[in-house]
């Protein structure tokens, strides 16, 4: 059993990777979250609490975290500021947040000799044409797109700097895009999802024709910690589980999901600077760690995304009028 500290684990990956916790393995967890806008308290307060504690706290604050680290076997770091719209609009919590914040981790993380694992994105390679053939690698150079894109990489390349330099032992996940509960209702999939389930209709920037590549945040959270288990140190590892589908036909498939025409959605504003496809390859992950994801079929995957959004409006309403008055204020 060990004590694993969990930042960012209010939020929605990082409090489906404290369930897989408390559901597959006996070790504790102590979440470090701000509770900015995306973190809730809500999505972690069911657990037990002789498992499971928050400290609301900033992983920026050296005198919050460096006690913290001191104390846990483990460190886990989901904490980022995470949506690239909110990034384009103002870049500053980005810096602060994925770049500062890593680096004050890093150094806790340097003092007490604690082993790291960073959580990050395929948003750092950039993007692939429509027509390419090609997937990302490990060996894909970084090439990112957006403040938050950028702010993921740079925060990557700190962790490598300090394993190399300082020894630090620490690994590397860059993860495809997560679907599946507790995600904000800022995102893509939920917010489609709940327009849908609000009587509205599901927003489609441009025409729809960018690819992301899906996996359910459980699976995400296996390949975690199969790779806090038995991953080299030093090490990047990318998660994927095949499931590239591009947004026009996520959208057809929520709405016959919920039994509205294929068609009763709008075309808004496309995003500046996006991405048009990313893909992922993930065999140095399944080869030699022996993983694999468990919902492997993404449509089923999204039918129980949509009843867990059915059947947990409380969670969502709060947020979903304001998001959309900001979204509506920007053409989206
Ligand atoms: P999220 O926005 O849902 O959650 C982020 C959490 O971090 C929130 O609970 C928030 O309160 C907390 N947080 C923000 N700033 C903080 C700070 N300064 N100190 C402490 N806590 C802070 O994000 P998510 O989608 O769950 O993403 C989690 C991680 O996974 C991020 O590092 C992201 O880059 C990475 N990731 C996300 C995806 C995806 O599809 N969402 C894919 C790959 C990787
Ligand atoms: P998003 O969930 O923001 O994730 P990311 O930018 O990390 O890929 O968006 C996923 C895709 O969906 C992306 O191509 C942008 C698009 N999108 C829409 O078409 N409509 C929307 O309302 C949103 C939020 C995103």
């Amino acid at each position: 059993m060990s004590a694993f500290l969990v930042t960012g684990g209010a939020g929605f990956i990082g409090s489906n990777f404290v369930r897989h916790l408390v559901e597959h393995t006996d070790h504790t967890v102590t979440v470090l979250d701000k509770l900015t806008y995306a973190g809730n308290r809500a999505s972690i307060d069911d657990l037990p609490a002789e498992r499971v504690s928050l400290v609301v706290g900033d992983v920026a604050d050296a005198a919050v975290v460096g006690p913290l680290v001191r104390d846990h076997d483990v460190v886990v770091h989901y904490a980022a500021e995470s949506h690239n719209d909110n990034s384009l609009n103002d870049p500053s919590p980005f810096v602060q947040t994925n770049l500062v914040g890593t680096y004050v981790l890093l150094e806790a993380v340097r003092e007490h000799g604690t082993r790291y694992h960073h959580i990050s994105t395929d948003e750092v390679y950039g993007d692939l044409e429509l027509d390419d053939p090609a997937r990302f690698t490990e060996e894909t150079p970084y090439n990112p797109s957006s403040p938050y894109s950028s702010t993921k990489a740079g925060s990557d390349l700190l962790v490598r700097a300090w394993a190399r330099s300082f020894g630090v032992p620490a690994t590397i996940s860059n993860c495809s895009n997560n679907y599946g509960p507790y995600q904000h209702v800022e995102k893509f999939i939920p917010r489609q999802i709940t327009n849908v389930l609000d009587g509205g209709r599901p927003k489609l920037y441009g025409a729809g024709l960018n690819v992301r590549d899906w996996i359910h945040a459980d699976d995400h959270s296996s390949a975690v910690l199969r790779i806090i288990e038995a991953g080299r140190l030093g090490e990047t590892y990318l998660i994927g589980a095949d499931g590239e589908v591009d947004n026009k036909t996520v959208v057809e498939m929520v709405l016959r999901l919920c039994g509205q025409p294929a068609d009763a959605y709008d075309h808004v504003t496309d995003r500046a600077g996006h991405d048009l496809r990313y893909a992922i390859d993930s065999t140095k992950l399944r080869d030699e760690l022996g993983w694999a994801p468990q919902f492997g079929d993404f449509e089923a995957g999204l039918a129980t995304t949509i009843d867990w959004y059915r059947d947990h409006q409380e969670w969502w309403r709060p947020q979903k009028s304001g998001v959309e008055a900001m979204y509506a204020a920007q053409g989206q």
